[in-house]
Order: structure tokens, then C-alpha cells, then sequence
């Protein structure tokens, strides 16, 4: 597929930041314009089907690759119903699993009419064994999934040459370093095994950049939210999980005395900075990005959002919280600096917590509704 961007412009290196950097809407004509070949891992899940939904909308061919462990096909079936069927026709799924390198190199490939294959221009790599808790549970399964298959993503597209290879980091390896917000030349300090698997891909991410070339992105995603969240079993993040208990009418837990905090980002944000990530210039980019908002929420604001959004929505008044002891590992505040990706990427995040609460409940009642 031909180059998409061609802002290259060597003596005008960091510079030229401001002057070649692309805003958003720029970004989504442009692909309408020119589409590329994007291998998404992990479709089937949150933020994969999000990328999908996002990237089928402006016409781009797409490759996903998921195991479906967590994923799920429902989520693919939301997608397909969203777009066009011209543009499903574009998106092929390929069940596999980011363990085997011969997964990854096939992933690479998409496949047209004449039988020939056309190798990715982008990948947008989010499979991973998502949980710190489960993490605690499961080390090896998830140095495996996170350690082992994001390095078969890397080589698989080293050797298929693509163009950028933007990776999902995390929050979670500031770790309780002190100071904040969070910036991305800050300390580190995992305190998980989830937190050191995303932490070995940033330094594997920087190797492969210096020994192969590989242009790699590393996006440090803080709490995203958004439909199509599981809300489901042990390992649900907060939002998804509080808005299933409040429309069940079962008592919603916070741990210690509600006033820990996050950047909680809507999941449209993380979409964004994807693909701003992907197409940036070469002289644009640097290293890993903090995805947030930069805004700061307590758990006992975010449960009364989501309070307000259920009362507004249904015919309910969900009850008061039930307080109980800190949990041991939590973090007490987390907050992104997003200058870096503002400044770099052109990263302009939509903060609307609330509206975008409110839209969330909204879609967790319609399916209810549709059970
Ligand atoms: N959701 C958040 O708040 C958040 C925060 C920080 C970082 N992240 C990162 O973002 C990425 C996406 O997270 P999500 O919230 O969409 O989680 P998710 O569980 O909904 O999606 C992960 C997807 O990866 C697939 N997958 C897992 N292991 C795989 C493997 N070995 N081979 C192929 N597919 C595999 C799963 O089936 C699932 O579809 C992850 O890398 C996660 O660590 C998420």
C-alpha cells in the first residue's frame, strides 16, 4: 500500500513538531483518503473493537488477531453492526494467539481477491493478559502472553517491515512512586507482575527500535472506560463493574474511604492517541506517551456520576456504598501529565466525564434490555 504521510523533513527535526504535527480530524480525512493495512491484536476485546469500530469507519483494512480469551465475539458483532457492510468487508479475523510467532507472522498478512497477500502497514498491538489481580494469580501465563507474545509481535513485524507498531503500555508501571501527575521521564517502579511485563516491553520496544529499526510507540493507558467493557467476574474494572451492580440493584464496595483517585480517560481517547501514534512523522515521535486526561477523580465523585446517570435513566435510586478496608497494593492517587502527547502526537482528549458516564449507562441499560 502506498505511504499515507509524507511530512518527513530531516533539518527540521524537533522544530518541526508544531509545523508537521496533524490534528485528529486532519488525521481521520486523511485516512478516508488513503487507506492502509492495520493488524489490531486483541479485536475482540475493549479497546480492540474500539480501534476496529474507529478504523473500519474510515475505510481502512484491517487484520485482527485475538484468542479470545477475554475478548469477545459479541463485540465483533457490535462493530459489524455499526458499519457499513462495503467496510466489514475489509476487516478479517484471524483466531490465533500472540504465543506463537507463526500467529503473529500470518497476522501480518491480509489477504485480497487475486489470492495474494499485502502486508501490514500499522499495527496496533493491545493483546495482553489485561488484570494486575490476576496477574498476582497467573505470573507465568501472563510473562507469557505480555512478555513472550509481544516480542513475537515485534519480530513478526520487523520482518514484515511495517511502518509503526504502536503497543498498549500502562499506568501501572509508575507504580507508588511519589509526585504527581505522572510524567513519562519520571521513576518507575512496577509493583506487579502485569506492571513489569508492560514495563520489559518498553525496554524491548527501545532495543528493537536501536538494533532493527522497528518504530515503535508505547502508550501508557491510565483507567479507560467506554461500552463494550466487561463487567463481568473478578478481574471488571471499577466503572463497568459498579454500573452492572447499581443497575442490579446490588450494593456497590469501595475500598478505604472513597477519596483515592484516577485519571479516569473514555475509551475514545485511547482511540485517538492510537492513531495520531501510528501516523506522527518519524521526526515527531519519541518513546512511550501517557494516554489520560490530565483530570483528577475520586471514587466517591465517579459513584456519584454514575448515581446521577442511573437515577436520570431509571427508575431507580441505587443505594449508598458500602465501605470497606483499603485494599492491600492499591495505589492511593494516579493522575496523567499529558503535555508529551499533547505537545508530540497533537493529542486533544475529550474529558467529558460525566456525558461520557452518562452515554456509558446508557448502553449497559439498552443491553440489559436486549437480555
Ligand atoms: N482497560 C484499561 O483500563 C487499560 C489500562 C491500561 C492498559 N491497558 C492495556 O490495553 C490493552 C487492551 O486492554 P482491554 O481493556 O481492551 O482488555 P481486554 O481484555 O478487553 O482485551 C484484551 C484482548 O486481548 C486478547 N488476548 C489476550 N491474550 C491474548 C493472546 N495471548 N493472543 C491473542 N489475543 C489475546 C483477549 O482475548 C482480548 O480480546 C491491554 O494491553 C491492556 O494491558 C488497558
Amino acid at each position: 500500500m502506498q505511504e499515507l504521510f509524507c511530512f518527513r523533513n530531516d533539518f527540521q527535526l524537533h522544530s518541526a513538531r508544531s509545523i508537521f504535527m496533524i490534528t485528529y480530524p486532519d488525521l481521520q480525512s486523511r485516512l478516508l483518503d488513503k487507506p492502509g493495512i492495520w493488524l489490531v491484536t486483541g479485536v475482540a476485546g475493549f479497546i480492540g473493537s474500539h480501534l476496529l469500530e474507529a478504523l473500519l469507519q474510515m475505510d481502512q483494512h484491517v487484520i485482527g488477531l485475538d484468542n479470545l480469551s477475554t475478548g469477545r465475539r459479541d463485540n465483533l458483532d457490535s462493530v459489524h453492526a455499526l458499519v457499513t457492510e462495503q467496510q466489514w468487508s475489509r476487516f478479517q479475523f484471524r483466531h490465533g494467539d500472540i504465543s506463537s510467532l507463526d500467529d503473529c507472522r500470518h497476522a501480518m498478512m491480509f489477504s485480497i481477491d487475486s489470492g495474494e497477500t499485502l502486508l501490514a502497514d500499522y499495527v496496533l498491538h493491545q493483546a495482553a493478559l489485561c488484570s494486575v489481580a490476576r496477574s498476582i494469580e497467573e505470573p507465568t501465563l501472563t510473562n507469557d502472553y505480555n512478555i513472550n507474545g509481544f516480542l513475537n509481535i515485534l519480530v513478526a513485524a520487523r520482518d514484515a517491515g511495517v511502518k509503526r507498531l504502536v503497543y498498549a503500555s500502562s499506568s501501572a508501571v509508575y507504580g507508588d512512586t511519589p509526585g504527581l501527575p505522572k510524567e513519562e521521564n519520571g521513576k518507575l517502579r512496577p509493583l506487579s507482575p502485569y506492571a513489569i511485563t508492560k514495563y520489559v516491553d518498553e525496554l524491548y520496544a527501545d532495543v528493537f527500535a536501536k538494533l532493527f529499526h522497528v518504530k515503535s510507540v508505547g502508550l501508557r493507558y491510565f483507567n479507560i472506560f467506554g461500552v463494550r467493557q466487561d463487567p463481568q467476574g473478578a478481574y471488571a474494572a471499577v466503572i463497568p463493574k459498579w454500573i452492572d451492580s447499581m443497575i442490579s440493584a446490588n450494593p456497590v464496595t469501595i475500598f478505604g474511604d472513597g477519596e483515592t483517585s484516577r485519571d479516569f480517560c473514555h475509551v475514545s481517547n485511547v482511540v485517538q492517541a492510537n492513531l495520531l501514534a501510528a501516523c506522527a512523522p518519524d521526526s515527531a515521535y519519541e518513546g512511550t506517551y501517557n494516554v489520560g486526561t490530565g483530570r483528577s477523580t475520586t471514587l466517591n465523585q465517579l459513584y456519584g456520576y454514575i448515581r446521577n446517570s442511573i437515577i436520570n435513566e431509571f427508575p431507580y435510586i441505587p443505594a449508598e456504598p458500602h465501605y470497606t478496608d483499603f485494599r492491600t497494593g492499591d495505589i492511593r492517587h494516579s493522575l496523567a501529565n499529558i503535555a508529551k502527547a499533547r505537545e508530540q502526537l497533537g493529542y486533544m482528549p475529550d474529558d467529558g466525564l460525566s456525558s461520557q458516564l452518562s452515554e456509558t449507562v446508557h448502553w449497559y441499560l439498552s443491553c440489559r434490555e436486549h437480555l
